[in-house]
């Protein structure tokens, strides 16, 4: 199992090299991709058998590897298996094979686990090619984070509670596989595309955690003296602290996205620090001491219900997601808000193209 400590406030550590996608092998050292194919367009490299990468449109690079648009080769025989044979777009993400934390098979066992789940992309394929080793997954559209930034990092009260209603279904659904997330960040949570752009997606399963076992439906042991997993920026303050994470961590970091989005940023975040550790310890120390009352200041009153509902959750409890989304509705009824799917970057991104394919 994982256990890797976070580098930055924001960012998931990154553990694996930096790596270029190249066709030709550098120093004739490493085993290199597949040459481009004659008969594909250019920019294009077949992999994962039956798609092709393009290499000059790279959609993200995480803290484990790189994300590339892709397509469904068309031109082959014997891809009716996939959609249909139709064609398809994708998102192709290379970590490289050997890479000292390999999680892209782990994440990919997820995604089977995850399987038909609303706001899951389908997982296409998973293998190794070459010197990576490769996910395939549905292209979806931009991040809430890239979303947050193109409406000048302020969410309104509406789009914000819109989008927490369908974060907690989401995780309420992962919870319900036995697994817990562990990096909820407005990163790691993408809107569909075309006609699913309505769906806010999960992606990223590196970091996730089996707290049950699904046979005896046993929790996981409480520990502590654990080291920081996941994002400090979002991490709870237990994570923080040390202490194993369960169900109720992924929630106390979806109630700090909300916070995130309404006012604009967290009181933790910009803390500099020499060393890093010193800074987690800063950033958990500013968390202790923002009470949830100054944290919510100016918000609905109902927000800080939310937020103490979920601070006082006990490590193996179940959290009652319905009361949770049933709070978010009450304040949509005090303030008219109708869950009519416009976002504050609905009518902005009308004619707009997201990073060329992103929408
Ligand atoms: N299916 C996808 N469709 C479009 N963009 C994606 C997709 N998957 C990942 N990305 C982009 O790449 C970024 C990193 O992907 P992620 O799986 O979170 O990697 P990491 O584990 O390195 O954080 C995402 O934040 C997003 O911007
Ligand atoms: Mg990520």
């Amino acid at each position: 199992m994982l256990n890797i400590p976070v580098t930055d406030t924001n960012n998931t550590l990154n553990t694996s090299n930096n790596f270029v996608l190249t066709s030709q092998p550098p120093n004739n050292q490493t085993p290199m991709m597949p040459t481009p194919n004659q008969n594909s367009p250019d920019n294009q490299i077949p992999v994962a058998e039956y798609f092709l990468l393009n290499y000059k449109q790279k959609l993200g690079s995480g803290a484990f590897g790189q994300i590339y648009y892709g397509t469904l080769d068309t031109s082959l025989p014997n891809i009716s298996h996939i959609n249909g044979g139709n064609p398809t777009e994708v998102a192709i993400k290379l970590e490289p094979f050997g890479a000292k934390h390999p999680q892209l098979f782990y994440e990919s066992k997820i995604y089977m686990t995850l399987e038909n789940g609303i706001g899951i992309p389908k997982l296409y394929w998973c293998g190794t090619q070459g010197n990576y080793n490769i996910l395939v997954i549905d292209l979806l559209g931009p991040s809430l984070e890239d979303l947050f930034n193109f409406c000048e990092r302020k969410f309104t009260l509406k789009t914000s509670i819109l989008i927490v209603d369908q974060m907690i279904a989401r995780i309420e659904f992962v919870h319900s596989k036995n697994f817990i997330h562990r990096d909820i960040k407005p990163d790691n949570f993408l809107i569909g595309r075309k006609n699913k752009k309505n769906t806010i997606y999960v992606i990223d399963f590196g970091l996730a955690k089996r707290y049950k076992d699904p046979r005896t439906n046993m929790h996981i042991p409480y520990r502590d003296g654990k080291s920081l997993t996941g994002t400090a920026r979002f991490a709870s303050i237990n994570t923080h602290l040390g202490i194993e994470q369960s169900r109720r961590d992924d929630l106390e970091s979806i109630a700090y996205v909300l916070m995130y989005f309404l006012r604009g940023g967290l009181p933790w975040q910009g803390v500099k620090a020499k060393v890093l550790n010193e800074k987690y310890n800063k950033i958990n120390e500013i968390k202790i001491q923002t009470s949830i009352e100054s944290l919510c200041e100016g918000f609905p009153k109902e927000i800080q219900t939310f937020m103490h509902y979920i601070r006082d959750l006990r490590f193996d409890d179940k959290p009652d997601y319905n009361y949770l989304r049933k709070i978010l509705r009450d304040i949509a009824d005090q303030y008219n808000i109708e869950f009519d799917h416009n976002y504050d970057w609905t009518q902005k991104t009308k004619n707009y193209s997201f990073n060329k394919d992103k929408m």
